[in-house]
């Protein structure tokens, strides 16, 4: 159909969320989608700007979910997939792109031997997985509480658990993540609280026999963007190496903490990564790489693989040459960059907050930050859980920042791309210390 007739309605973000609405259900294909009430149409981008279909331009502090490491319309990326889709934009043949971005993350990535591609951070973490039963003729996995691993069942166990759920803090309860999801699953799952060192030890004890993976992301997001704390990290790396059980970095979103990414910075030492977002430079993607030993099982060439798998977009060179593209221009001096405009806004946020003695609190590295409607910084996932007051604050907070042109996701990752300037950090400081000075109403009823 063409944007002719009737289809042609719809000019503002109301007007298009209304037709959404008679083919989506919920106006949207994606449930992380932000409304208030309704969502914000793009236009389009360029650099560390977004202009939406009304009009307004709003510095994106969003970056398609950490995706967007260089921005909107980064040019290496353009004249790239612009070359390659000429070419071709998929064969059921490999090309000699998907080489070059796999050397180009072998060579950064300690600890790893080899590495295969598919087309999200999901399908990345299904068959890191699967790598790991594969592995170890096991079937269960431990995760962290809170965590998000994306949409395979077992690692969607406990993502969204909360106060009348997630049970004893010794022995947290598996949690379902849908209606009907069969209960053989959460058997299979062994939630854990980060940065308790002593409940993961004694659970991955208990549960060794039947547990194949660890899976971990090393600055868990969702759970709160919380900075692991070095005896946690060796007791993992300790209790897994000891136990047999397959440590997976899911660095899908961390992956953007530096050159050789999140678990080298903080000290994990895994058998199995998972990549997506910024190694795609924009376009889908995924990545599971390893030590050889433990990815032999997607074959070595010689016989039927343990795991086989394949994936008809998996490599597609349009994702490759990009991905390249955008890897090759984050070199040291990019990371340098976006570790300086990070440190320098967690600082100005701490500082306005301390000014007003304000109920808040600030977490995250490198190019990474959230703002959290607490005193003290959470040290866990359980820690997160919001009143009423603090929710209501917090959906204020997004407000507040989207009148004054910036895009704070709600509750989630924020993070700072490479074509932002000091500028932009005083632009975010700016806003967030006008909120504190007019919005004392209505977070000064919080307890915590
Ligand atoms: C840590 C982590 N793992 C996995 C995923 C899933 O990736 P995708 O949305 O590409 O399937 C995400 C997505 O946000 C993530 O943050």
């Amino acid at each position: 159909m063409t944007e002719t007739g009737h289809n042609s309605i719809g000019h503002n973000s109301a007007e298009l969320f209304a037709r959404a609405k008679r083919v989506f259900g919920d106006g949207t294909t994606r449930a992380t989608i932000e409304r208030d009430p309704i969502p914000r149409y793009i236009t389009g981008g360029k650099g560390a700007y977004v202009t939406d279909v009304d009009g307004r331009r709003f510095l994106d502090l969003n970056g398609n979910f950490t995706t967007l490491i260089h921005g909107h319309g980064f040019e290496p990326v353009i004249e790239a997939v612009s070359r390659q889709i000429r070419s071709g934009s998929c064969f059921a043949n490999p090309t000699r792109h998907e080489i070059a971005l796999a050397e180009l993350m072998v060579e950064r990535v300690p600890g790893m031997d080899w590495i295969r591609f598919v087309n999200t951070g999901t399908e990345a973490v299904l068959f890191a997985v699967k790598a790991a039963r594969a592995y170890t003729g096991r079937p269960a996995i431990a995760k962290i509480e809170g965590a998000y691993h994306g949409a395979y069942d077992w690692a969607e166990v406990s993502q969204a658990s909360g106060p009348t759920t997630w049970g004893d803090p010794l022995a947290p309860s598996a949690v379902g993540n849908y209606r009907g999801m069969p209960a053989s699953v959460l058997h299979e799952v062994v939630p854990l609280r980060f940065n308790d060192v002593e409940g993961c030890r004694r659970l991955l004890e208990k549960n060794a026999h039947r547990l194949a993976a660890l899976i971990i992301d090393p600055v868990p997001s969702r759970a709160g963007l919380i900075t692991p704390d070095p005896e946690f990290v060796e007791t993992i790396n300790a209790t897994a190496r000891k136990l047999g059980i397959v440590l997976i970095a899911d660095e899908v979103l961390n992956f953007r903490q530096g050159y050789e990414g999140a678990s080298a910075r903080h000290g994990f030492r895994p058998d199995l990564f998972t990549f997506g977002k910024i190694i795609g430079g924009g376009l889908p993607i995924g990545a599971i790489g390893g030590s050889k030993e433990v990815m032999s099982v997607f074959g070595t060439g010689e016989q039927r693989a343990p795991l086989p798998a394949g994936g008809t977009f998996s490599a597609n060179p349009l994702s490759m040459v990009a991905g390249l593209a955008s890897m090759t221009a984050l070199g040291q001096a990019a990371f340098e960059h976006l570790g300086s405009l990070g440190d320098r806004l967690r600082s100005r946020l701490r500082e306005e907050i301390a000014r007003r003695d304000a109920p808040f609190s600030v977490t995250g590295v490198a190019s990474l930050f959230r703002i959290h409607p607490k005193r003290q910084a959470p040290k866990e996932f359980r820690d997160t859980a919001l009143s009423g007051a603090q929710s209501a604050t917090m959906t204020a907070l997004t407000r507040a920042f989207a009148a004054s042109g910036v895009i704070l996701p709600n509750g989630a990752a924020a993070c700072l791309s490479t074509p932002m300037t000091d500028n932009d950090i005083h632009l975010v400081g700016d806003v967030f210390a006008e909120f504190l000075s007019t919005h004392s109403h209505v977070f000064e009823s919080h307890t915590a």
